[in-house]
């Protein structure tokens, strides 16, 4: 037996149901992090570093969480990010995430290795709800233009290349687990034949085209008018290189600590990165020059993680684990009240620190001398 879904008062709470009622080997794959796990720690770790500098008396009656995340309207700044193998955790996968994502207007971004197929996940959105498609770029650029392209004329707003795996990270957890199952779990279109004796992320990884450069970024301009952001970006030099290449931004992520261990959190790269682009007349966007947007993901678990990403001069937060433990452990209900947790931290948080509105959120309200960049 489970606690009541009320028994959950935060993120970290799904996370213990969920260890308790998965299946070893999906409670494996999901929580798996790469070699010793140092960066997947980290990820939340780092957060523990920044401290707030409040202010007081700033009538804080009215609070407004709301923002735009590449043009999309959005009721508080995180979306669900892409996690592959959804059905691991829950029979209706994908959907299931779809259904609460549109609750609470947040976005919510497709997976290449979903366990539904895309059309079964677009199909499942409602209304003016928004979906962006996370990319891994297969060795055959035919299939890729076809994914893409399929994408856009199905509604997505936003395509997320992942740059942080040209291989997949050896998560061992998940390779002791000698996953067999992934056969029936992924509908993707990668077509190969997969080596299924190494745990899950192994078997699902061998299309993906480790010989991707940045000379192919004008490629996928040529194939599509979806906004193109870079996913996995882990250092300054690189996103001023993405702004260079035209993107309309990147994701400061490792993975959720899946790929290489011992790379830097999200968190710490936003702040070594975000002083050097202010230097640089680069941030905020002077006038007239292309949209670049900074999100952040990897070990986002309470609003005040989101709320010093946002100060840090972050758009948004994408959010991985959480979701898929809610919904293992108590299907869309879970994923919803997770996603009212946040909502209502955040509009606690926001108060505390006297902030009345997203545009409100600056450096000046946190104190990053914890933090390496700081
Ligand atoms: C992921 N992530 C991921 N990223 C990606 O670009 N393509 C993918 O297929 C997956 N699959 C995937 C599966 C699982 C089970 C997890 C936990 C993660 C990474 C994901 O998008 C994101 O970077 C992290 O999950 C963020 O960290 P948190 O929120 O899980 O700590």
């Amino acid at each position: 037996s489970k606690p009541d879904l009320e028994q959950c008062f935060n993120l970290t709470d799904f996370e213990a149901v969920a260890r308790r009622v998965m299946k070893k080997t999906a409670w494996a794959y999901y929580s798996s992090g790469a070699d010793d796990e140092i960066t997947m720690r980290e990820n939340h770790a780092a957060f523990h570093r920044i401290w707030f500098r409040p202010r007081i008396l700033r009538n804080v009656e009215h609070i407004d969480l709301s923002t735009t995340m590449i043009g999309t309207p959005v009721s508080i700044p995180f979306y669900v990010t892409a996690t592959a193998l959804g059905k691991l955790g829950h029979p209706e996968g994908e959907v299931v995430l779809t259904r609460a994502a549109h609750t609470h207007q947040v976005v919510q971004m497709i997976p290449t290795l979903a366990s539904c197929s895309f059309d079964e996940i677009v199909d499942a959105r409602q209304g003016d709800q928004v979906q962006w498609l996370q990319l891994y770029v297969n060795k055959n650029r035919a299939i890729t233009k076809k994914i893409v392209q399929h994408a856009e004329a199905r509604g997505c707003k936003g395509l997320f290349i992942t740059v942080d795996a040209p291989q997949l990270g050896r998560r061992e957890k998940d390779m002791r687990s000698k996953f067999s199952d992934v056969g029936s779990s992924v509908q993707n279109s990668s077509g190969d034949n997969v080596d299924r004796s190494q745990g899950a992320a192994r078997a699902i990884s061998s299309f993906i085209d480790p010989a991707l450069s940045w000379d192919d970024i004008p490629w996928f301009r040529s194939i599509t008018k979806m906004p193109i952001l870079l996913k996995g970006v882990q250092r300054k030099e690189d996103v001023l290189k993405a702004i260079e290449a035209e993107v309309d931004g990147v994701v400061l992520s490792n993975h959720g600590g899946r790929q290489l261990d011992t790379a830097p959190s999200g968190i710490e790269v936003l702040a070594e990165v975000m002083p050097e682009l202010r230097a640089r007349g680069l941030y905020p966007r002077p006038p007239g020059a292309p949209r670049f947007e900074i999100f952040i993901d990897g070990g986002v678990r309470r609003a005040t993680d989101i709320i010093k990403a946002i100060c840090l001069g972050a758009t948004g937060v994408g959010i991985g684990r959480p979701f898929l433990y809610a919904m293992s452990a108590y299907g869309e209900a879970g994923v919803g009240r997770a996603m009212q947790l946040l909502k209502d931290e955040m509009e606690m948080g926001m108060r505390l620190i006297g902030a009345r509105s997203i545009a409100e959120l600056n450096p000046e309200l946190v104190d990053t001398r914890g933090l390496a960049a700081g």
